[in-house]
């Protein structure tokens, strides 16, 4: 089931997609199975019009069908999507061409043209301008870059204004051919552009066919001109009433807006640098041709011309020509009188020469601005759109040089595809069957041949003495050219076509078809005679611009400058110069029908269009074909990186380098050739996927150099960095090193003196041993001050000395005895417990100075602190028991809290000292009270009482103030208030408070103390 709707689901993708392909056709006539049929080709453009889509490739030929109504296919979008995609990728656009030519021209850095053809009003104008916008979106940008671009693109309507008419095919045909360069950087940039211009149809300036205009310049000033400009130039704001204007009757069109192409000029021509200056006198140049063409002659007795006052004479002198002598001028050439017509025709001559001459001044002023005075090397990109072929009623010298110059586009295009391409597969031994087509070489010779072709006549009759006219002219082309099968006039047709001829014509059968010439006009045209006086008085114009174009150093009229078709034939043969040194890209423009007609497509006339651009022929050559050729050295060269074998270097020859690199990639036999010097591809498709695959590879080797440097860099940096590691370590060690010596040397030298003094130790004092013995000495102290016997009296106990410290330590024991002594003398046989302390030796003190308190250490250190011990005091309120430090110094004994001082007994105030005559350790110190505020007697409680007593009497030697007392101490809790110590003997050691308010101290009786004692001893 399911693969049954799979399959289902196939079948209607493709009848999907075939519905489409039949509605939309095929992108590409290479693709078309019927190649050789022409309605098979007609079918498909048709299709494609009807669809809007209005490009269909050949190959990479482009062909462009004019819609006639905007189509939203040229927005910024549009050109995103088409830059830098493979041509074939997407549906074909001008886009996807432009977007080709730049990229081939940056990869291949050489010089490229498009070349875009078709009859008047296909579209030419539009695909140039398509093209240079696209341009100017997807190049590179900077504001220098920018600035160029701006002046590329507004040089435009500039040339248009100026170059650009309604005809009867075209609203907006250009009237003059123009082939334009566009120059870039190697990285893309447009850096610059030139223009050329190609024969100007002057005669539209004083000559209009009904239904045709002059060119835009004229009514854009007229009508879109600001006032006080036009009151300036005396101008007035209505088209009819200037001669010059109104000769087609048809001054105003409604696909022009003239308005508004007015101001779009104005905005140009400041962008494109033209100065107040230039622009003035550009208008006054306009104004002034105007105001000519209305100039009229009246006519003298004698028939001569003369100028009335004529008011536009009035005007002429204002722009700045002076206005008698012009008046002169026109009336007369050195001293011969006009007739009226002769005058007209004078008058005629010098408002073509005017125009013809400042158009030439614009086309090099913008090229002044477009100039890239850079001198490094660039590519160009030429852009040639000029008028198409077209066919009037009445075709005259215009139409002849215009049609001439598409039979040379056409002949190149030959020569270029048609039949280079066939001659080059000759050469390079491809086998090839010849496409036939037609070549209008034929009618290029019976043109431009020298001595026998139509030009050549034309300036032969034109230069030859007696009298020459037009109808000559037909008679001697007759001569030379009858039975030529492109030629015919009345006299030479036969029966039939003579119908369709007039005497005065000729018909040329042109490879885009037959075209009808009248000769009336030729002959003049050709010479495009200017009167001496005439050019005489332009050279003396206070104009700017008219003097430029006027210069004085102009060839007099004696030698005879070239003929007009001359010189078109020979800047003709310079512009083939140019292509032929680039490579070309075409565009084929199709005009649908007559109309102007959006969505209309005449068969007839497109066939006609389709056969005599060769697109045929093309599509068959195409077809037969390959799309791609290469030098073996140009394609190896880029290619190479693709096949391991040819990377980087191939050592034979470039053909088996190609060869096994196209074996590599795995190229089918059908789809490529193998020339004497180049590789033929058939199709595009080929070389695209070679090319993506290059793409791809370039990346990778970008990515492998990239890697490669990028290891460089960090293996130099690490390289760097272990050295300077290795340079800190080295001092670092250096220093350790140089230390631990200075620390050897230096226990050496401990060691060494050690030694030394332990030799000498028992010599008299001297350097050696000084410091052993200090040594000594100390440690001597230090271990006697951990080890001291637990009796002073047991003398065995007493640490050995060294033999320097036997004295001293003598003396130590006997200090300490005689301490000892004092203590006996202070209480033997009046105080119970004296008995028990006589064994404990005393020490230098009982709280180390680490704790005291450091705020309290501050204070009283100055007075040198010589005993601490800790106590119990009692309150003399209540007598509550705290504990306090007590240290003696020098000067005071004093009571201490944490880091306060609660009391400063200096000894001086130092009354006495009671202790009773029982076994209690309480003291109370009497002091000197005068102050009632002063704090008064101190109650204390201290386990070291005989040390503390013996101590403070040593301090404070005051050994009788110290008393033993019975029974009861009275004391002055503050002066005047007076308290009471009750010491008595008990069962056990007790202090209170009794009912009296004494405070009682119940030490324990004597026998049971004594039993006590020897117990913890
Ligand atoms: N791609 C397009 N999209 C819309 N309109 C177009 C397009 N191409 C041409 N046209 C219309 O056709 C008119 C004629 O085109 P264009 O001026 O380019 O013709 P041309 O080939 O330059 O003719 P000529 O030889 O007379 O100068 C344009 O003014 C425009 O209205
Ligand atoms: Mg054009």
């Amino acid at each position: 089931q399911d693969t049954k709707e799979r399959c289902n689901q196939i079948l209607r993708n493709m009848e999907a997609s075939l519905t489409a392909r039949d509605r939309v056709g095929i992108q590409d006539f290479v693709l078309l199975d019927a190649y050789t049929s022409e309605s098979a080709f007609l079918d498909n453009l048709r299709k494609r019009f009807h669809e809007n889509l209005i490009y269909t490739y050949i190959g990479t030929l482009l062909v462009s069908v004019n819609p006639y109504k905007e189509l939203d296919i040229y927005s910024k979008k549009q050109m995103d999507t088409y830059m830098g995609v493979n041509f074939f990728e997407l549906p074909p656009h001008i886009y996807a061409l432009a977007d080709n030519v730049f990229r081939t021209m940056l990869t291949e850095f050489n010089n490229h043209f498009i070349l875009i053809s078709g009859e008047s009003g296909a579209g030419k104008t539009e695909a140039s301008k398509k093209i240079l916008q696209f341009y100017a979106v997807s190049c590179p940008s900077t504001k220098l870059l920018n600035n160029v671009r701006d002046r590329l693109l507004l040089s435009n309507p500039v040339l248009e204004a100026f170059g650009n008419a309604k005809t009867l095919k075209n609203d907006n045909s250009s009237r003059f051919g123009k082939y334009m360069d566009i120059q870039f950087d190697h990285q893309g940039g447009a850096v610059g552009g030139h223009i050329l211009s190609y024969l100007l149809e002057k005669s539209r300036v004083v000559h209009q066919n009904h239904g045709e205009r002059n060119f835009h310049i004229f009514y854009q000033l007229v009508e879109g001109g600001e006032d006080e400009l036009l009151r300036w130039l005396g101008l007035q704001r209505n088209c009819q009433l200037y001669s010059y204007l109104v000769q087609g009757d048809c001054a105003k069109v409604s696909s022009v807006n003239d308005k508004s192409d007015w101001r779009t000029v104005q905005k140009a021509l400041s962008v494109v640098d033209f100065s107040e200056n230039d622009i003035e006198h550009l208008f006054g140049i306009i104004a002034s041709v105007l105001h000519l063409g209305n100039v009229k002659f009246g006519a003298d007795p004698r028939g001569y011309a003369i100028l009335n006052n004529n008011p536009e004479m009035h005007w002429l002198s204002k722009v700045r020509h002076r206005k008698y002598k012009l008046r002169s001028a026109l009336e007369s050439d050195l001293f011969t009188p006009f007739t009226v017509d002769h005058a007209v025709y004078a008058r005629d001559a010098l408002a073509k020469a005017i125009y013809g001459r400042t158009f030439n001044w614009l086309v090099n002023k913008i090229n002044e601005s477009l100039a890239n005075k850079d001198s490094s090397r660039k590519t160009v990109i030429g852009l040639l759109d000029i008028y198409g072929f077209e066919v009037f009623h009445v075709n005259s010298f215009e139409q002849f040089c215009i049609n001439y110059c598409n039979e040379k586009l056409q002949q190149l295009f030959i020569q270029l595809t048609l039949k280079s391409e066939q001659e080059e597969y000759e050469m390079e031994g491809i086998e090839w069957e010849p496409v036939p087509y037609f070549n209008n070489k034929i009618i290029c010779d019976l043109v431009e041949e020298k001595h026998r072709g139509i030009i050549s006549v034309l300036d032969e009759e034109c230069l030859r003495p007696g009298e020459a006219t037009d109808l000559t002219f037909l008679e001697k082309m007759e001569e030379k050219m009858g039975g030529h099968p492109h030629f015919v006039t009345h006299k030479l047709a036969d029966q039939k076509t003579r119908k369709t001829l007039e005497r005065g014509d000729f018909r040329l059968l042109h490879y885009a078809g037959e075209v009808t010439y009248c000769v009336v006009g030729f002959l003049d045209k050709n010479n495009d005679l200017l009167y001496r006086n005439v050019k005489e008085v332009m050279r003396q114009s206070k104009n700017s611009i008219i003097k430029h174009c006027f210069p004085s150093t102009e060839p007099d009229s004696k030698k005879r400058p070239e003929t007009v078709v001359t010189q078109f034939k020979s800047s003709l043969v310079g512009l083939t110069e140019i292509l032929m040194s680039k490579e070309p890209w075409y565009v084929r423009c199709i005009k649908p029908n007559e109309g102007k007609q959006p969505g209309r497509f005449d068969d007839v006339l497109v066939r006609h269009q389709v056969k005599y651009l060769g697109l045929m022929e093309h599509l068959r050559v195409r077809r037969a074909g390959f799309a791609y050729r290469r030098r073996y050295e140009i394609f190896l060269q880029r290619y190479k990186p693709l096949c391991p074998d040819t990377w980087p270097n191939w050592k034979g020859t470039a053909a088996e380098g190609v060869q096994r690199l196209i074996k590599h990639l795995g190229y089918k036999p059908n789809e490529y050739k193998m020339g004497r010097t180049k590789i033929f591809i058939r199709h595009p498709r080929t070389l695209f996927a070679t090319e993506d695959a290059f793409e791809v590879c370039k990346h990778e080797l970008a990515t492998r150099i990239q890697a490669k440097y990028k290891g460089y860099r960090v293996k130099g940096e690490f390289l760097k960095q272990r050295e300077a590691a290795t340079k800190i370590e080295t001092c670092w060690r250096g220093l350790m090193a140089r230390k631990e010596r200075e620390r050897r040397a230096w226990a050496v030298k401990v060691i060494k003196k050690f030694i030394k003094g332990f030799m000498t130790r028992n010599q008299p004092a001297c350097v050696d041993n000084s410091e052993y013995l200090a040594f000594v000495r100390q440690n001597y102290l230090s271990r006697l001050k951990d080890n001291l016997p637990k009796t002073l009296l047991d003398k065995n106990n007493w640490l050995t000395p060294p033999p320097i410290m036997q004295e001293k330590s003598k003396l130590i024991y006997l200090y300490n005895l005689q301490l000892k002594l004092l203590t006996s003398s202070m209480f033997k046989g009046k105080k119970e417990n004296y008995p028990f302390s006589v064994c404990r030796p005393f020490l230098d003190t009982r709280i180390s100075e680490d704790d005291i308190n450091v705020k309290v250490l501050q204070m009283i250190q100055h007075e040198r602190i010589k005993y601490s011990v800790p106590v119990v005091k009692y309150d003399r309120n209540g007598f509550r028991p705290r504990l306090r430090q007590l240290i003696f110094t020098q000067a005071a004994a004093y009571l201490v809290e944490e880091a306060k001082i609660k009391q400063r007994i200096d000894y001086s105030s130092l009354k006495g000292v009671s202790v009773s005559n029982l076994s209690d350790n309480f003291l109370i110190l009497h002091v000197t009270c005068d102050d009632i505020k002063q704090k008064g007697d101190l109650v204390l409680q201290c386990d070291y009482l005989f040390e503390a007593l013996t101590k403070l009497s040593l301090v404070t030697s005051k050994q009788s103030c110290i008393k033993v007392v019975q029974g009861s101490v009275r004391f002055d809790i503050q002066p005047g208030r007076e308290g009471f110590v009750d010491f008595k003997s008990g069962q056990e050691s007790m202090v209170y408070r009794a009912k009296n308010g004494h405070l009682m101290v119940v030490s324990m009786e004597f026998k049971k103390y004594v039993h006590f004692s020897w117990q913890f001893q």
